[in-house]
């Protein structure tokens, strides 16, 4: 599968970097920042200081800097000061690419119809900039897997949003209607299932090895914010997660639907509406939510020990 991924590094996209390049089955073709967890400047940066250690080296160009239509937020209270939980260290050796992140994945689309997968793993805007620019990406590309949004589930950043969608809702909304034929939602609704507890953070301290090491720096501070909010020594690898299920899609079961992203709620901004009734009789309201939308694929169920398991053997290459 060769891919373009879309990030905020962020801890648990760090972790993800380091699942796919442990992946004989994955190419990373181009990588994209965008603001989220840490400003997109930064995040170009942890990208490049993380692929580095695991000896990889596609480009990596900046992203947009805010969300469509609202000011920039950052998570470093989740992720640290530096989005690495204080372990960034020492600069990259290599630099960011020419030109925007969304213009990337635009090129790369055209030159490569129907051959690249869109990993998106932070707040959407460069996905949506991309759509902007060029209308037919839904085609262009081969599939495109999001990690974002609550759909059945409580929020994290709000009680009715996750942190991606909240970070940029007018852009999770225009990708979620873009009509992407194949689309597949990774949300809390799994993540949330598949949190790493004291038993897995134990056995990854007691691995060996460079990339094992830093994994377990990493999670030092996003474990301790994880535990706080859980009650117990556990955290949520949610970007690890989507990488998963992308390269393996026998690892989730799934529910098609048609969403859509809150939008004016005063409470619920940025919240996942989907119409959950099941039902097609004219005796009840009918929503306009989701309306004549592509339906994308949610990951309902997760086999998480695999996933789990997977993921431990990845850090200890
Ligand atoms: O809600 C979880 C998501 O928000 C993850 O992608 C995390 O890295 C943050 O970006
Ligand atoms: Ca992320």
């Amino acid at each position: 599968m060769r891919i373009i991924l879309d990030t905020d590094p962020g801890v648990d996209d760090a972790l993800a970097i380091m699942y796919l390049a442990a992946q004989s089955d994955a190419e990373i073709v181009a990588v994209g920042s965008v603001h989220g967890n840490v400003p997109a400047p930064l995040g170009a940066l942890n990208a490049l200081r993380v692929l580095e250690l695991v000896g990889l080296n596609p480009p990596v160009t900046v992203g947009a800097a805010r969300p469509l239509a609202q000011p920039l937020q950052t998570a470093e209270f989740v992720h640290g000061d530096d989005g690495l939980g204080g372990h960034a260290g020492d600069p990259p050796t290599g630099t960011v690419a020419p030109g925007s992140a969304a213009e990337q994945i635009v090129r790369l689309a055209r030159a490569n119809p129907g051959e690249l997968t869109l990993l998106a793993l932070g707040p959407l805007t460069n996905v949506a900039l991309a759509v902007l620019l060029e209308p037919d990406l839904p085609n262009l590309l081969r599939s495109v897997v999001v990690m974002g949004g609550a759909v059945t589930v409580p929020g994290n950043i709000t009680p009715y949003a996750d942190a991606n969608f909240y970070h940029d809702p007018e852009a999770a909304d225009l990708v979620l209607g873009a009509g992407f034929p194949d689309l597949i939602l990774v949300g809390l609704d799994a993540t949330e299932q598949a949190r790493a507890g004291s038993e897995w953070l134990a056995s990854l301290a007691a691995a060996e090895g460079p990339r094992a090491s830093f994994a377990n720096k990493l999670l030092d501070h996003y474990a301790r914010f994880y535990s706080n909010m859980f009650g117990e020594h556990s955290c949520t690898l949610h970007d690890p997660l989507a990488a998963a299920i992308m390269l393996d899609q026998k690892l989730a079961g799934y529910r098609e639907m048609p969403l859509s992203i809150e939008l004016n709620g005063t409470h619920t901004r940025g919240q996942v509406v989907s119409d959950l009734r099941l039902i097609s009789s004219d005796a009840y309201i009918t929503t306009s939510a989701g309306a004549g939308r592509v339906p994308v694929k949610v990951v309902e169920t997760v086999d998480v020990p695999t996933f789990l398991d997977q993921m431990l053997k990845a850090l200890q290459l």
